[in-house]
């Protein structure tokens, strides 16, 4: 397989500094320890407008189910130096796509970053930038793939989520 590149810098909200970050393989394991079991844990239903579309998204059976595979992967953003999981994508490489089935896309099937990372710059006090990061990631392979960096991203019908 390519060698992509797996480098991020992220702004840290709460000190204003940049973080370095790095694009890994999202294991089951890793992703039940850093992510379903941490990323909603102190959400208050109570106080929420509305769920969040991913509120109950499983990633240990996402990634489980890219494990092994060639075609799917499973990938999250990790904060060096911190136990952290921020974002996570699973994508196809290589998929038909509704728009033009003869040339071939990476298609990411399922993006989320931590709920504390994610909206607009400055709404929250995570990583601004961890959603672009992974669909950034998702286009070079896609590149490196000799797809030119073909990459379609399903919008669930969420009006953020559309925007973004
Ligand atoms: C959608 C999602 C992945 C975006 O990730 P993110 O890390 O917050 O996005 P980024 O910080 O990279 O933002 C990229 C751009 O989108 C904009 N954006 C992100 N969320 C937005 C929102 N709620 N409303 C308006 N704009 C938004 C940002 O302002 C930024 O624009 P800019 O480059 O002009 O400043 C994240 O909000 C999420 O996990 N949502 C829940 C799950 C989901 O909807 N997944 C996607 C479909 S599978």
């Amino acid at each position: 397989m390519a060698v992509l590149p797996d480098k991020v810098s992220l702004l840290e909200v709460s000190s204003g500094r940049n973080v370095a970050a790095k694009i890994v393989e999202l294991t089951p394991a890793l992703a039940r320890t850093h992510i379903d079991r941490i990323w909603w844990s102190d959400f208050d239903e109570a106080s929420a407008e509305e769920p969040p579309e991913d509120r109950d998204w499983k990633w240990a059976d996402v990634a489980a189910r890219a494990d092994g595979s060639r075609d799917f992967i499973c990938v999250g953003v990790s904060i060096t130096g911190a136990d952290e999981i921020c974002g996570a994508m699973r994508y196809q490489t290589g998929a038909a796509t509704f728009f033009n089935p003869t040339d071939l896309a990476n298609e990411v099937m399922l993006l989320a970053t931590a709920p504390t990372s994610r909206g607009r710059p400055w709404a929250n006090p995570g990583y601004p930038g961890v959603g672009s990061a992974l669909l950034l990631r998702a286009v070079a392979h896609g590149d490196a793939l000799g797809l030119q960096g073909r990459t379609v991203l399903r919008s669930i019908p969420v009006k953020a989520t559309i925007r973004f």
